[in-house]
């Protein structure tokens, strides 16, 4: 181990799932800025042009892969072609979720399948087959996102928020699961970010200013900000860390 904690992500390769805008997009470009390779999985490969060509102007490698996190078929075969590329998948940001506004009386059996499948059945079977690739390669970094959902009741958001508190006990279980293979396992759980995502509700004035109010630090936060956080979480200066849900939420949740 080294006298001084190392930031740096050189030789390591990363996934990001849904890579293609957000945090997944931040994270991505974030962890090609401290060394990494990245394996893009994007919902569709078309998307991803300057998000390659702004990686290889770091130096870095960038390939985009056909993952589609609703099928089973696509995460098993990203999986194995980030591995036939790259040799290795060191980490995984195991980033794509979804959260559409569902009054609990009115959610639906679909409703509720398609928020389930996509934010905790999507993520586990991820964090399975890159898993199963780290048991053999002798360990890696997985990074879950979550949400500040998944410690507070947010409004309109009953099925989100049981599936980032799903995800938050995931995260400890396979890090309690996965520590005897030299796997970390955390999460992230940002507060109100603007992305793409968020778009439609922080273009209410009202409804931003409310989120705003709720938050100490009295604003939004940036992708960067997230990635940030999963840069450190996947950096040896973090090895010490796993089981962990790193809040991001400018004091929301403290209050
Ligand atoms: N933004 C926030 O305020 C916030 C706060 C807390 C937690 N989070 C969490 O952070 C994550 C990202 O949020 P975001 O705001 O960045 O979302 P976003 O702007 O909506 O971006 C989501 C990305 O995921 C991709 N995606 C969606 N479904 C997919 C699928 N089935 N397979 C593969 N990719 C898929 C989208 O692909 P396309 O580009 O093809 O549509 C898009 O690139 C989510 O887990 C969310 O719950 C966000």
């Amino acid at each position: 181990m080294s006298k001084y904690p190392n930031f740096r992500l050189e030789n390591k390769v990363a996934l990001v799932t849904g890579a293609a805008r957000g945090l997944g997009r931040a994270c991505a470009l974030a962890l090609a800025h401290a060394g990494a390779d990245v394996a893009l999985g994007l919902r569709d490969v078309s998307t991803s042009a300057d998000l390659v060509e702004e990686i290889e102007s770091m130096g870095r490698r960038a390939i985009p892969l056909q993952m589609d996190v609703s099928s089973m078929e696509q995460i098993k075969s990203a999986v194995w072609e980030a591995i036939e590329v790259f040799s290795r998948i060191d980490i995984l940001v195991n980033n794509v979720g979804v959260a559409p506004a569902n009054p609990a009386e009115k959610v639906t059996e679909e409703d509720y399948d398609t928020t389930m499948d996509l934010n905790v059945k999507a993520s586990f079977f991820t964090a399975q087959a890159v898993g199963r690739h780290m048991i053999e390669q002798g360990g890696g970094r997985i990074i879950n996102m979550s949400s500040q959902a998944g410690f507070i009741a947010l409004q309109d958001e009953a099925i989100y928020c049981t599936s980032k508190a799903a995800i938050n006990h995931m995260t400890r279980n396979l890090a309690s699961e996965w520590a005897k293979f030299n796997i970390t396992v955390n999460a992230v759980a940002p507060t109100f970010i603007e992305t793409p995502g968020t778009k439609p509700w922080l273009d209410d004035p009202e409804f931003k200013q409310s989120v705003i109010d709720r938050i100490p630090l009295g604003r939004i936060g940036k992708p960067v900000e997230v990635a940030g956080p999963v840069v450190f979480l996947a950096s040896d200066a973090a090895s010490l860390i796993t089981g962990s849900v790193l809040l991001i939420d400018g004091g929301w949740t403290a209050r």
